[in-house]
């Protein structure tokens, strides 16, 4: 059997355990959606987001792109936030890494990985506001590990300096955004335990509320 129809013959199968645990199951997703949480993850085949936090379909509105950054201009992350946001109504943002990212670890290298290296500039900078503690740590695999965290911590607050973000707030929408860091050596989530539900901790330069 070819490789790819070993695919079609699984979703085959897949579809008729559903039906047979559920009969309703896929009738009631057309009908609709309402998940109460998007997930801004890795691209990284290693991290599947439903699976991660067994949510079934339905329940998890998902957006994943290399090293989980949230962009300013990336219209994509930000069309994907806004939907969330403004029709599902999501109670919870995760933004969640991991340790050992490929993407993180490129873009402290001198190489050029190709057009990558522009989307993950922003790490770049990353590295630099927090070069001092990154340099005092010891154990290379450790140094980046650290920055897979900051990384997170960095784009929960990238989230908050988002309009659609702080407009969902001024709303009185109940929404928080949290950032964690997934180890694919135990399958354990960390929470770095930056949560945030309104702008109080931005600097005031970011604040949209006029
Ligand atoms: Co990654």
């Amino acid at each position: 059997m070819q490789d790819i129809d070993k695919l079609l013959a699984n979703n085959h199968a897949w579809a008729t355990r559903m039906r047979e645990q559920d009969p309703t199951f896929f009738n009631n997703l057309v009908a609709q959606q309402s998940p109460e949480y998007l997930w801004i993850g890795c691209s990284d085949s290693r991290v599947p987001a439903n699976q991660v936090v067994g949510m079934a379909p339905g329940e998890l509105f998902v957006h994943r792109n290399v090293a989980n950054q949230v962009i300013q201009t990336d219209f994509n992350c930000l069309s994907v936030v806004q939907y969330a946001v403004e029709t599902l109504h999501v109670k919870h943002i995760l933004v969640v890494g991991h340790y050992g990212c490929g993407g993180v670890r490129a873009a402290t290298e001198s190489c050029s990985h190709g057009l990558v290296d522009h989307w993950l500039f922003p790490i770049k900078d990353i590295y630099r506001i927090h070069h001092d503690e990154l340099e005092s740590i010891g154990g290379a695999k450790e140094r980046l590990d650290r920055l897979c965290e900051l990384n997170v911590i960095e784009q929960v607050r990238n989230l908050a300096k988002t309009t659609i973000i702080q407009q969902a707030w001024d709303r009185g929408q109940e929404l928080a955004i949290h950032g964690w860091v997934y180890s694919i050596e135990d399958g354990l989530v960390r929470d770095m335990e930056v949560t945030v539900r309104d702008r109080a901790s931005l600097e005031r330069i970011y604040h949209f509320d006029e």
